[in-house]
């Protein structure tokens, strides 16, 4: 398996990086006037404009070339067969299978998978039914209002962002909240204004020890069972996991589980029955549909050519932009405020997936991998730290997410969003001169020795690559394409480094550590604290008297 840095490919793209350093955004819209048509790509109803990403056609060819070098055909085979290519847990990444169409008798990995994604699909997606029709039934026989997720990191980032994405879809069923953080204050939040009676919690985690959702399941167990009684926990409990004997212990009604399978990353495991909470929010009619737009995504993502292949496109130029232009940060923007989670969302995905020092073989990497991925709703965050991506030093690659109709229902409203959208997408790349400042400042009379100070500070110096990624309308088909479209962005881009995108050991040490240090916290007296961590311990304790 090779590396990509290893290429051929990759050494052409060094020495073309160069060259591409000294030529401008502005001048090659200038010599190509069918750059926009040029660079652009329509695929499964998405709409992805590339021509602001600072390449030609030859370096296009390249990274095309660097897909091919390290073989991502096969790597995408490999995976659809249901090969261990998650080697340091020597699993197979199956999350592709999650969203097979309800009549398949097989999809990746093979038949005997199919059958029981398929058959606890089905039972999670009645249950979803159950739970909005009024059938299933809080312990006094109230309908439930309020479901409640209680999840962290893949448990709750995929279905909180698609419950906020898809709020136009949310008739007719119970609210949907989401419990995560440690600290309780979420779940505090919630009970504040919930009916016992009429609330459901979900503990949604694949391993069922994660602390922060063990805390925050008992916490609301204790609540729950302190207005209503013990006896009424198993009808406001349910749970999605692989281990069985923990919802044992926890008492999680037999009924109500769903489960899911070592195969699937927690990051990737939205489509599983994860996300339940979201099934019940927008209904199963739609969260097939949300599937579908996954399945479509995975049919486009296996099948088309590098060039018109929409995540193989968005990976190559990540690689160009953070290994060779020298841009370690990416920006999502999108332009919908529904969408305000996704960034989040996305954050995990890459951040969780390609943040590694080491290749698969165990050999340290000379060169950078994830991005820091960050983001907010494009014109809110026009009105924070744009001025710092127009003019700032640090660099990053930007992605704008674009609805062409507003999921508001608010036509003049979505105009204004396209348009700064696209403005913003403009003033990234073409920048504004000294020369234009200082021309437009003498045409309004400011004095000329203004002039000269006041165009050095409005200048832009442009060139900041970007991509449009364009939709009709925010709906579950659109949601699940955009998901899995970054998923495989995500999964692309490890083939090119090299690295294993589906495990996650950076996250262990301070979970293990935590582990140490509570008892120094909760009893100091009995677990001397050690010397990097006395003093600030003492202080807490103080400030907690
Ligand atoms: O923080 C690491 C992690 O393992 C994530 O990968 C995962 O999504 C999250 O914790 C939650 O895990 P679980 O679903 O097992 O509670």
């Amino acid at each position: 398996m090779k590396q990509g840095v290893e290429t051929a490919a990759w050494r052409s793209l060094a020495a073309r990086a160069e060259e591409t350093r000294r030529v401008t955004l502005r001048g090659l819209f200038d010599a190509d006037r069918e750059r926009a048509q040029k660079f652009s790509l329509s695929a499964v109803g998405l709409y992805a404009d590339f021509s602001r990403q600072r390449v030609d056609r030859d370096a296009i060819g390249l990274l095309a070339g660097l897909a091919d070098d390290v073989d991502l055909r096969a790597r995408i085979e490999a995976m659809w067969r249901g090969d261990a290519i998650n080697v340091t847990e020597g699993r197979p990444v199956l999350h592709t299978a999650l969203r097979i169409a309800p009549s398949s008798s097989t999809g990746p990995g093979g038949p005997a998978i199919a059958r029981e994604v398929l058959a606890e699909r089905e039972r999670m997606l009645r249950f979803a039914r159950e739970v909005r029709e009024g059938t299933v039934r809080g312990s006094t026989g109230e309908k439930i209002e309020l479901v409640v997720n209680i999840g962290i990191g893949g448990s709750d980032l995929g279905p909180v962002m698609a419950v906020q994405a898809l709020q136009p879809y949310c008739d007719g069923g119970p609210r949907v909240a989401f419990v995560s953080n440690v600290d309780g204050t979420d779940l505090a939040k919630v009970v504040e204004t919930a009916d016992p009676a009429k609330t459901l919690f979900i503990v949604a985690s694949k391993s069922f020890v994660t602390q922060e959702t063990f805390a925050n399941a008992r916490g609301a167990r204790a609540w729950l069972a302190g207005r209503l009684g013990e006896v009424a926990v198993p009808a406001h409990f349910a749970a999605v996991s692989t281990n069985a004997k923990a919802m044992d212990e926890f008492g999680i009604n037999p009924h109500y589980r769903f489960m899911m399978w070592d195969w699937v990353g927690g990051r990737y495991s939205i489509w599983s029955s994860i996300g339940v909470s979201v099934a019940i929010a927008i209904g199963p009619t739609a969260f097939e549909s949300f599937l579908a737009g996954g399945a479509a995504m995975d049919e486009h993502f296996r099948t088309a050519a590098w060039r018109e292949n929409l995540p193989v496109m968005l990976a190559l130029f990540g690689v160009w932009n953070i290994n060779f232009l020298g841009l370690p940060t990416h920006a999502l923007l999108p332009y919908d405020g529904r969408l305000a989670r996704f960034p989040a969302y996305l954050q995990q995905l890459d951040m969780e997936s390609n943040g590694k020092h080491v290749a698969m073989d165990g050999s340290p990497l000379a060169i950078e991998t994830a991005p820091i991925v960050w983001g907010e709703p494009g014109s809110n965050a026009q009105h924070s730290f744009f001025q710092l991506l127009h003019q700032g030093m640090p660099r990053a690659a930007l992605d704008f997410l674009l609805p062409a109709r507003s999921s508001a229902d608010n036509p003049e409203q979505a105009e204004l969003a396209v348009a700064n959208c696209l403005a913003q997408a403009e003033a990234f790349a073409l920048g504004y001169s000294e020369q234009q400042a200082a021309a437009e400042l003498t045409t309004r009379g400011v004095p000329p020795d203004r002039v000269a100070l006041l165009a050095k500070h409005k200048a832009h110096v442009g060139n900041r690559p970007s991509t449009i990624v364009l939709f009709q309308q925010l709906d579950p088909l659109t949601l699940g394409k955009l998901v899995a479209l970054y998923e495989h962005k995500v999964f692309a881009q490890s083939v090119i480094w090299g690295i294993n995108a589906f495990d996650q050991w950076g996250v262990e040490l301070g979970k293990k550590m935590c582990d140490t240090v509570l008892p120094m916290v909760r009893d100091p007296a009995a677990n001397p604290p050690s010397r990097s961590l006395a003093p600030l311990l003492a202080k807490i304790g103080d400030l907690q008297q």
